[in-house]
């Protein structure tokens, strides 16, 4: 019987690479401080000429063909994102004119770090509505674009990079059991770009007093919340479809930090050598972490058909979310 899954995964990131060494030499830091702490080794970051779209443009395309799909019979682009290429039109829009798609839906949402996720509910419910058959979920940020690069607290921290998946309904496609997410607008304020939007329009003022910049208010209490939602969300899916933890073949975590996935996965009781991690490599690429960790751990034929997928994510807003694939 046909599912409705992911058909085809694919992701990409800038050429350039900042290590942390690289980091010791613009700020007051040690790669020995972040390693300790985040496990972060080096990450990607474009170059003043690379947008956003002109970095998931690769990655959509592969996933295109591992779905085996003409891109015109993709009807439905939607990007996660909080670095867009403009404020409008979208970058989805401009992913469709460089994809050379010519009648899609188009458009961006913003869910932080949790944007893949958010991204597969939404493209679910349209296949389900019947009006569209393949939607390109992307997740994709250039989180360098809005980084203070002299303020050590948060620049250590990200990376750039997306992933995208098409989503469709065949026999052959890997199922999406479930996605389920939430927000919660009360501790927007702990992670958030004041600048640039109707509170704080673009302006001297704004720029004087760096408002521009992505802005993380409290990181120990974000990484509480981080565990706690992340486990919750996924908790409730494993539950819902009696799920025992040593039924999970991989728990796909965002990767913001190793020691935040560590604890995920031992509250949820998954051995730490089914915990995918890519963190060290691209540091948080906010929504890419996932597709971007899916895509290396595939192509390397870690993850394998058959096997249970756990993912879950958190970010900016907050938001939250889980999903759960057979691959
Ligand atoms: O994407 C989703 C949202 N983001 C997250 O999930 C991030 C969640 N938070 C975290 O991952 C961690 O809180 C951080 C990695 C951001 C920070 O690690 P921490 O262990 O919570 O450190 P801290 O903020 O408590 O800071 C400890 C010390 C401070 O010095 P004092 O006050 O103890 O003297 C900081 O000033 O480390 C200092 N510090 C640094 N030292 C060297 C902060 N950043 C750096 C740095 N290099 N880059």
């Amino acid at each position: 019987m046909s599912k409705i899954g992911l058909l085809g995964i694919g992701y990409s990131v800038p050429e350039k690479v900042l290590t942390n060494f690289d980091l010791e030499k613009m700020v007051d830091t040690t790669d020995e401080w972040i390693t300790q702490r985040t496990g972060i080794k080096t990450r990607h970051i474009a170059t003043d000429k690379e947008c956003n779209s002109d970095i998931i443009v690769p990655g959509a395309q592969r996933a295109i063909q591992m779905a085996g799909i003409d891109p015109q019979e993709i009807d439905a682009i939607i990007v996660g994102t909080v670095t867009p290429d403009y404020m409008f039109p979208s970058t989805a829009a401009m992913v469709q004119k460089k994809l050379g798609i010519k009648e899609a839906m188009v458009f961006d949402f913003e869910a932080g770090c949790t944007g893949f996720l958010y991204g597969l509910d939404i493209a679910r419910g349209l296949i389900a509505t019947g009006n569209y058959r393949n939607v390109l979920a992307i997740g994709s940020d250039l989180l360098s674009k809005i980084t203070n690069w002299k303020e050590r607290n948060t620049c250590v921290l990200f990376g750039d990079g997306g992933g995208a998946a098409v989503i469709g309904t065949r026999d052959d496609a890997h199922e999406l059991i479930d996605v389920k997410n939430y927000g919660d607008g009360t501790l927007g304020d702990l992670l958030i770009q004041p600048g640039g939007g109707s509170v704080n329009p673009i302006s001297n003022t704004v720029i004087d007093n760096d408002l521009q910049y992505l802005q993380m208010g409290n990181g120990p209490e974000i990484f509480k919340w981080a565990i706690l939602d992340m486990c919750k969300v996924s908790k409730e899916l494993m539950d819902k479809h009696g799920l025992a933890p040593d039924e999970v073949d991989w728990l796909i975590p965002h990767q913001a930090n190793l020691r935040i996935m560590v604890k995920v996965a031992e509250r949820l009781s998954i051995p730490e050598e089914k915990v995918v991690i890519t963190v060290p490599d691209y540091g948080n690429t906010s929504a890419g972490t996932i597709p971007i960790a899916m895509g290396r751990y595939l192509e390397d034929g870690r993850i394998k058909s058959g096997q249970i997928l756990l993912l879950t994510a958190f970010g900016a807003g907050f938001t939250y979310g889980a999903a759960l694939i057979r691959w």
